[in-house]
Formats: C-alpha cells, structure tokens, sequence
C-alpha cells in the first residue's frame, strides 16, 4: 500500500515525509537541526527534557517536536526568539540541580548536556543549588554511577528495559526526591544486571561511566545465575 505523504513548511522550507512522522524527524530529514536531549529514536520517545520545543502555527504553546507528529498544511518554526528562549531556561533548569565538575568528569568533552550549553550560549548557572554533592553507587563491576550528574531524561531506564530487555533500573520516588536506581533502592550488584553496559552509551552526560574492572565484569556476565547475553549487544543510535 502507497504511503501516505503529509506537507508541511519547517523555517519557510517545504518538506513532505511520511504521515505519523514526528517534526523532529521531519526536520533533521531535512538538514534542520533541532536540539535534543532525552530523545532516543525507537528506545526513548518520551517528551521529557522539552530541549527540542519548536513553535506551530496556530498552536497556543510551543511543543515538544520529538513526539509531535506532523500534519497537512502544518507551519513550524525552529529558531524564533522564543523557542530559543525557551530552550535556554529549560536548560538552566536542568543545570540547577547538575553537579558541574566539568574539569573532572570523565565525559567532559563528549557530554551532550556540555554541548547543549555550548550550543545555546549557556556560560553561567544562574539557579544554581547549594550543596550539589556526589551520590555514588559503584557495587556493580563494570559502572559507576553519580545521580548527581542525572538529567532524568530516562535514556538509560529505556535501553535497559526496551532494548535489552532486562529493566533492571527505573525512576524511584516523586518530584524533586525523583532519582534512577533500583527498585527499593537496591544496590546494582543486588539485582539481574547483566553488565551490558548499554546504559552507560545511553547517558547523554557523566552520570554513568565504565568501571575499568575487566576480570569482575567477565566474572559477571558468565554467571550462570544472572540473565544470559548471547552475542554482541545491540547497538543503539544515538540522534
Ligand atoms: Fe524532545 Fe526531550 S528531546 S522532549
């Protein structure tokens, strides 16, 4: 059965892809870049961080485009003044509550949330919280990690539950008390990880990093009483 093309302008350019097909697709498909954080094609479609808002003609407020589907007709707008707006005061948000040891971390350098303030002209925390202090878990043998560098945008819980299908981590509690972890707040060595370590290429900054801890991590993924990998891990994309 022929597909059905939906017609649409994003930033004036005329564009015509498949219906269902959501504007941030739509516009990377057509070379518009669209910043975004907890997007995960196919893994993590959430519309949680709202890094990726866009503007819709006729719409009364700006929508998340990686989980807004197009329409015919559809006017949308990628860089006005205030999604950029937007976009820079999501950001500092997320920035508030993020313990900043750039100089330090390990993913400095290939942090996408180092890139987003990069990239939105983000220089200075204006909101940030007194007494950001590590919370590490480091009882597995092949990752650590930090919350306090956590952006909750749930990469890592998908690919975990979706893509490996192990879902061995999710969010425990409520509002600002919300955090990744276990359920009941076990320990990662308590419970049937598998040691794939595709959760940590999820995370888009430093809240999980490899342990450099060969001999445990081979230890662990032979036992015989956890979940069995067979083969290669699947490789996520990255968008
Ligand atoms: Fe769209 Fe997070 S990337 S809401």
């Amino acid at each position: 059965m022929e597909q059905k093309m939906v017609n649409l302008k994003i930033d004036n350019i005329p564009v015509s892809v498949p219906a269902g097909t959501t504007v941030l697709e739509a516009a990377r498909n057509a070379g518009i870049k669209i910043p975004s954080l907890c997007f995960l094609k196919d893994i993590n479609e959430i519309g949680a961080c709202r890094i990726c808002v866009v503007e819709v003609k006729g719409a009364k407020s700006l929508v998340a485009s990686c989980v807004y589907p197009v329409s015919e007709g559809m006017e949308v707008f990628t860089n006005t003044e205030k999604v950029r707006h937007s976009r820079q005061l999501t950001l500092e948000l997320i920035l508030s509550n993020h313990r900043m040891d750039c100089l330090t971390c390990a993913r400095s350098g290939r942090c996408e949330l180092q890139d987003l303030a990069r990239d939105l002209g983000i220089d200075a925390v204006r909101y940030a919280a007194d007494g950001l202090v590590p919370q590490i878990e480091d009882s597995a043998p092949h990752l650590i990690r930090d919350n306090s560098k956590c952006v909750l945008c749930r990469r890592c819980t998908a690919v975990c539950r979706k893509t490996q299908e192990v879902g061995v981590i999710g969010c425990n509690d409520r509002g600002f008390a919300t955090h990744v972890g276990c359920a009941f707040d076990r320990d990662l060595n308590e419970v049937d990880c598998v040691s794939c370590g595709q959760c940590i290429v999820a995370c888009p900054t430093g809240a999980l990093q490899e342990k450099d801890d060969t001999a445990k991590v081979w230890a662990a993924l032979n036992d015989p009483t956890k979940h069995v990998v067979v083969g290669p891990a699947p490789s996520i994309r990255v968008t």
